[in-house]
């Protein structure tokens, strides 16, 4: 008789592990989907570890499946709430244990079905995923590209001035709240802004003293971005990729919402080519407005 795989809380013990699972069940998608990743799992966690304590820390519910006698985690999912966003962030399954339902009974636990006001997954297209998907009450909406490039020396026109944001400064924080939220119909904590700020530039665009828009970047990945009117998204992007450059960032990478046409177009228009692999946004319902916004990378939450 084969024992049911166990099914129970993560710890803060467990942050490894599940990154492990991560990295073997994504890589071996990606070979299997045509668009196989680079790096190991410990380039990984070198460029990802501070992204996982964040989760683990900052986690809605994460829950992990054993094997029943060896105890060796097989699967784990996680997921994250703010401001009535309810995110599922990862939810991974090791290659031999897929299609035994381990994910359904990671899915109901980490992603239960009426939780959130605003339900929403950024998710791979792998089809066991998308079921499940689809049975948490989420319709996949729109792709989310990924733009790749090598920043070049790049400056915006002189009427959209970059102001560094500043973690002490409580105005600079509502502003960037304040527009985050008419775009999006949520907003990141002041305490997420803060962690963010410990790893990326944040800037705050300002216009006849107006906040228009607002960015992140640095070594360890782009985004947050967000421009009022899309018609500064290719300004804030020049700032972004100048800055990139200057700090000797040599690879970017911006999660695009397709209806982001303004700075998809941009973009590729200053040679940043698509990768092959695409995501979805998914949600239980419409939200936001994609066409102005660039969301977190790596593409674990918006
Ligand atoms: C996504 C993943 C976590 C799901 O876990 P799992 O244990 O394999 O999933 P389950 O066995 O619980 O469920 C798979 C479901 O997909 C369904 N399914 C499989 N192929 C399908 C297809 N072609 N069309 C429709 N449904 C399909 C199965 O019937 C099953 O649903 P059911 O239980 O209602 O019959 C796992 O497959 C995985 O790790 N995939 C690779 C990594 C990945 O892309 N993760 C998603 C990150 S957003």
């Amino acid at each position: 008789m084969t024992r049911e795989p166990a099914i129970r809380r993560a710890t803060t013990e467990d942050v490894e592990v599940c990154h492990d699972v991560m990295w073997r069940s994504v890589t071996d998608f990606g070979r299997r989907n045509g668009t196989p990743l680079e790096g190991t799992a410990s380039d990984w966690w070198a460029s990802g570890e501070r992204l996982q304590r964040f989760l683990a820390t900052h986690a809605a519910e994460w829950w992990v499946a054993e094997e029943p006698d060896a105890g060796t985690i097989i699967g784990y999912g996680r997921s994250i709430e703010r401001g009535g966003l309810f995110e599922l962030t990862e939810f991974f399954v090791l290659p031999k244990s897929q299609s035994r339902g381990i994910g359904k009974a990671l899915i109901e636990r980490v992603f239960p079905v009426g939780r959130g006001d605003i339900r929403s997954i950024i998710a791979t297209t792998d089809v066991r995923g998308l079921s499940r998907y689809y049975a948490a009450g989420t319709v996949a909406r729109f792709p989310m590209l990924t733009l790749t490039g090598t920043p070049a020396d790049a400056r915006p026109g002189d009427d959209l001035k970059a102001r560094r944001l500043s973690a002490d400064s409580e105005a600079d924080l509502d502003a960037q709240r304040e527009i985050e939220r008419s775009i999006l119909d949520f907003a990141r904590e002041d305490s997420e802004i803060r962690w963010l700020l410990e790893d990326r530039e944040g800037y705050l665009y300002v216009r006849d003293d107006m906040a228009v828009g607002f960015a992140f970047v640095g070594q360890h990945g782009v985004g947050p971005i967000a421009a009022v009117d899309p018609v500064d998204l290719p300004g804030i992007l020049l700032h972004v990729e100048g800055r990139a450059c200057e700090l000797g960032i040599e690879r970017l990478e911006f999660q695009l919402p397709a209806p982001n046409e303004v700075a998809t177009r941009h973009l590729l228009g200053r040679g940043f080519r698509l990768d092959p692999w695409v995501n979805l946004l998914m949600s239980d319902r419409p939200f936001g407005r994609f066409d102005r916004v660039i969301g977190f990378g790596p593409p674990v939450f918006l």
